[in-house]
């Protein structure tokens, strides 16, 4: 007979993992099934972010920092460097380490709260009495079944019509992250947050980095001040990024690959590039769920069509995640499993999804939560805003990282804070204690009268607080 469960969760990543620990700590019999293999052929939860994706960019990207302070920034401090070099693979495979304590971390969390877990590919096969009956086909190929079943299978990188990933020359997120050696030239299609990290990745160990982006708006969803700061940080460190541009052809050569395209300006432009990253968004991944088979449906994008609580058309299954509409990031997936693991217990889970702090974890990073000036003139709602630039903060001067600021936008009437928004060093950090205020609908008054330690960068976070009122003291 099926092995039975009160909670089947198909997919292991970020969603996936923690609403099985949550059911499971909820008191359901839970099954989480993955399908991710190491390099050897076994087991590799944690998804996309954990595999290919948050984990190993954020480690290249502490990397590469390293060997561009190294070769740049130390000697301001009076350190010296004779001799510096790249240990390439030495790199790669501390990333694949840190990858794979991960993945081991997340077995581990499985044992200990008694998550059943099938390494394999998860298929739905049809409603029964007793639940749901799901295939798995791995290893050893067994049907399970679910009285209830959270699908979390995530998303896999956009192709580019006509540039397929051969993952050589053409690659996706996977190859981006372990390329073999540093090519000298680097194109890249998308100035999102994907081609920024991994351009800055690969720019820091040597590349010559182009980046092209279809848009004639660099950063379109970042607040218009700081998204500014950012072209102008990033092209000081040498990164081309070239806007509203047509590609019209990608051919791969012998040793390389040409691109061919539209200038903003409607020129026909030519690019040799020796390998290229194409990072144009991700879509929903369905494939092989057989979700047909118990009524689910896609909308008209792809993704699993859920309500506001994540139930999909068909009773007792649940879908969560990047396969779901909403930001494509780690934590919303997390908190998405959380809640629908609350749900199913009949509690009342909540994703507040004003609250989702967003990161970009170039150099400077660019971290923010809430609305944007941009948006709220749209809107035509009455705002107060007021910035500090780290320019003027002890701790930053101290590091020897003074680029940025700290951007607080507050109601007119009511003081209360709807966005805050950080380019500078440790954002991603500083980011929560905005994403705090914010979920307890704090005013920028509140966070101006708290007292923060002295010197830190969170003190830029208070100034900027008190420039609502005008009242900054240090600038
Ligand atoms: P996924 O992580 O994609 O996991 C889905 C899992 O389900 C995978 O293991 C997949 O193989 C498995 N699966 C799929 N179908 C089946 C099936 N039928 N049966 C069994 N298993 C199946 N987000 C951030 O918040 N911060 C970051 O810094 C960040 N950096 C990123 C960097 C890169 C290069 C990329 C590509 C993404 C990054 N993201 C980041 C986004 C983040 O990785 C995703 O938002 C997150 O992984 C989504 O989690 P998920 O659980 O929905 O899906
Ligand atoms: P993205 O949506 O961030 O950026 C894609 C970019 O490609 C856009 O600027 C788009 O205008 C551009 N584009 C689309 N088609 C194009 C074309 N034909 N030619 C030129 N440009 C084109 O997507 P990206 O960078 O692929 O990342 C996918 C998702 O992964 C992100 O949206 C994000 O949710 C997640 N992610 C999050 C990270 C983080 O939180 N730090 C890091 C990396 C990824």
């Amino acid at each position: 007979m099926a092995k039975q469960f009160d909670v089947v969760v198909i997919g292991g990543g970020p969603g996936g993992y923690i609403a099985a620990i949550r059911a499971a700590q909820l008191g359901f019999t839970v099954a989480c099934i993955d399908d991710w293999k190491n390099k050897s052929g076994g087991p590799a939860p944690g998804g996309t972010c954990t595999n290919v994706g948050c984990i190993p960019s954020k480690a290249l990207l502490q990397s590469s920092e390293n060997f561009d302070h190294a070769g740049h920034a130390f000697a301001d401090h009076g350190v010296t460097i004779k001799g510096l070099s790249l240990d390439l693979a030495k790199m790669l495979s501390r990333k694949d380490a840190v990858v794979k304590q991960n993945n081991d971390g997340i077995l581990y969390l499985f044992k200990k709260n008694k998550v059943a877990f099938f390494h394999g590919r998860g298929s739905f096969v049809s409603k029964t009495n007793s639940g749901y009956e799901i295939a798995v086909s791995g290893p050893a190929d067994e049907t399970i079944t679910g009285q209830h079943v959270i699908v979390a299978t995530g998303s896999a990188a956009r192709q580019l019509p006509g540039a397929d990933f051969d993952e050589q020359f053409i690659l996706s997120n996977d190859g981006a992250l372990s390329l073999q050696a540093v090519p000298k030239r680097l194109g890249v299609i998308g100035a999102g947050v994907i081609g920024l990290e991994m351009g800055s990745v690969w720019r820091r160990l040597g590349s010559d980095v182009t980046i092209l982006e279809a848009l004639p708006t660099f950063l379109g969803a970042v607040d218009e001040q700081i998204a500014k700061e950012a072209a102008k940080a990033f092209a000081a460190q040498g990164l081309k990024i070239q806007l509203g541009v047509n590609i019209v052809g990608v051919k791969t050569e012998k040793k390389g690959v040409t691109l061919n395209y539209a200038d903003a300006a409607g020129q026909t432009q030519s690019l040799a590039v020796d390998t290229l990253i194409v990072s144009i968004g991700r879509v929903p991944n369905t494939n092989g769920l057989n979700a047909e088979a118990v009524g689910l449906k896609l909308d008209e994008r792809g993704f699993v069509a859920v309500d506001d609580e994540c139930r999909t058309a068909a009773a007792n299954v649940w879908a969560i995640g990047d396969v779901v509409r909403g930001p494509m990031l780690a934590h919303k997936a997390e908190e998405e499993g959380v809640a629908v693991a609350e749900r199913i217990a009949g509690q009342h889970g909540h994703v507040n999804f004003n609250t989702i702090p967003w990161v970009i974890y170039t150099s400077p990073e660019i971290a923010w939560v809430g609305q944007n000036e941009q948006q709220l003139k749209a809107e035509g709602r009455a705002y107060r805003s007021g910035s500090f630039p780290f320019m003027a903060n002890g701790r930053a001067r101290a590091l020897g990282d003074t680029t940025g600021m700290v951007k607080f936008i507050a109601d007119a009437k009511t003081d209360e804070i709807l966005g805050v928004h950080i380019i500078g060093p440790s954002a991603s950090e500083l980011i929560a204690e905005a994403v705090v205020a914010m979920e307890f609908r704090a005013s920028s008054e509140d966070i101006a009268r708290i007292c923060h330690a002295h010197p830190s960068l969170s003190e830029a976070v208070k100034e900027a607080a008190l420039a609502v009122d005008k009242r900054a003291l240090n600038f």
